[in-house]
């Protein structure tokens, strides 16, 4: 039986819950476990888990056929996997009210070409159910490049120029994920700056991006994680410390006195070819190669070159692959 006592404590109880659950962290963006997509007799996607954090720049990549889009397309629940769970922004990927806080550009699109550019993106404000002021529509327009041809048809636009429509309407509504298929594909080079500006951006508000490129070097220069996808499997995923190692920097000196070698081989490795010699080193922080190359030179030491000594993003990607997904860091 329940007195009043009891009945505020319920309440209070129930308050306490309610804080709880308010200081809990908002869901991951994205998070699915098992999921597997076979198209006939053909194995698609075979057993992919993963999970993207708030805010966080995720980079999808592996081969043409490695699965990317069909694990793309059962994240936002437009295919249903024959196995997995996937749980959207909190909410199971089989609902649609999970995709309306999400912004999807798709790897293969078509718009209404007799629309105009300006005309396309109202349409998608409307089916999203989201309130853009018209301001606010010619604004992203303008993010994307096409400020200038907002009232023309986009039946007359090039493949790139779709392509900045496409990113116009992923990112319209405000959305709280956004998950770009090959938004690149199609784009010039400035192009391509300005999609890296735009996914800095939005990881600057938090907002969490999921980035599948087949341009190594865009994804190496945004993403704060790489899932690396191969026959439908993760060969590798990771932060890109965890998979490309730290940063190092190789000189390239001479007159280079004995002492000097010396303490040089204390922080990092030397050789020495004749008057040549070759230095790695890791890069603590940014303060560490300038401070170097000062002291060296106070030394007397000729600093003839200064390059990047990590690998490459792109030659990691290239060893997983012919290694599979036990690759050994070289
Ligand atoms: N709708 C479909 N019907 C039949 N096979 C498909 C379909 N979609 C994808 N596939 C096959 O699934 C595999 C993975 O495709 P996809 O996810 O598009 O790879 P990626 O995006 O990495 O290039 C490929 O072998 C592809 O031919
Ligand atoms: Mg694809």
């Amino acid at each position: 039986m329940s007195s009043p006592g009891s009945a505020a404590v319920g309440a209070d109880a129930l308050r306490d819950a309610a804080a709880v659950v308010a200081d809990l962290p908002p869901a991951p963006a994205v998070w699915c476990t098992g999921l597997r997509k076979r198209y006939g007799k053909r194995t698609a996607v075979d057993g992919v888990s993963l999970e993207i954090a708030r805010g966080e720049v995720v980079g999808l990549l592996g081969p043409n056929g490695a699965g990317k889009t069909t694990v793309i397309k059962m994240l936002l629940g437009l295919v249903r996997p024959d196995a997995g769970e996937v749980m959207l922004l909190g909410q199971a990927a089989t609902d649609p009210a999970s995709r309306a806080r999400v912004g999807y550009l798709p790897e293969l699109f078509r718009y209404q070409p007799w629309l105009s550019a300006a005309e396309v993106l109202t349409l998608h404000v409307r089916l999203s159910g989201a309130e853009v002021s018209a301001q606010e529509q010619r604004d992203v327009l303008a993010l994307v490049g096409l400020a200038e041809r907002t009232g023309d048809r986009v039946g007359g636009f090039s493949k790139g120029m779709q392509q900045r429509l496409g990113l116009a309407v992923a990112l319209v509504a405000r959305p709280e994920f956004v998950v770009l298929d090959e938004p690149t594909s199609a784009l010039d080079p400035l192009g391509r700056v300005d999609v890296r500006d735009i996914v800095l951006d939005l990881k600057s508000r938090g907002i969490a991006v999921l980035l599948n490129s087949h341009l190594i070097g865009e994804v190496e220069r945004v993403c704060d994680r790489v899932v690396i996808l191969d026959h439908g499997r993760v060969a590798a995923s990771g932060s890109l410390l965890e998979l490309l190692g730290r940063h190092e920097v190789r000189l390239h000196l001479t007159g280079l006195p004995q002492a000097g070698e010396a303490r040089l081989g204390q922080a990092g490795r030397v050789e020495r070819e004749g008057d040549w010699f070759t230095v790695a080193l890791p890069v603590d922080d940014e303060t560490t190669v300038p401070d170097l190359i000062a002291d060296l030179v106070r030394l007397g030491v000729r600093v003839h070159a200064v390059e990047p000594g990590r690998i490459s993003l792109e030659e990691r990607l290239l060893g997983i692959l012919r290694d599979g997904a036990d690759g050994e860091q070289p």
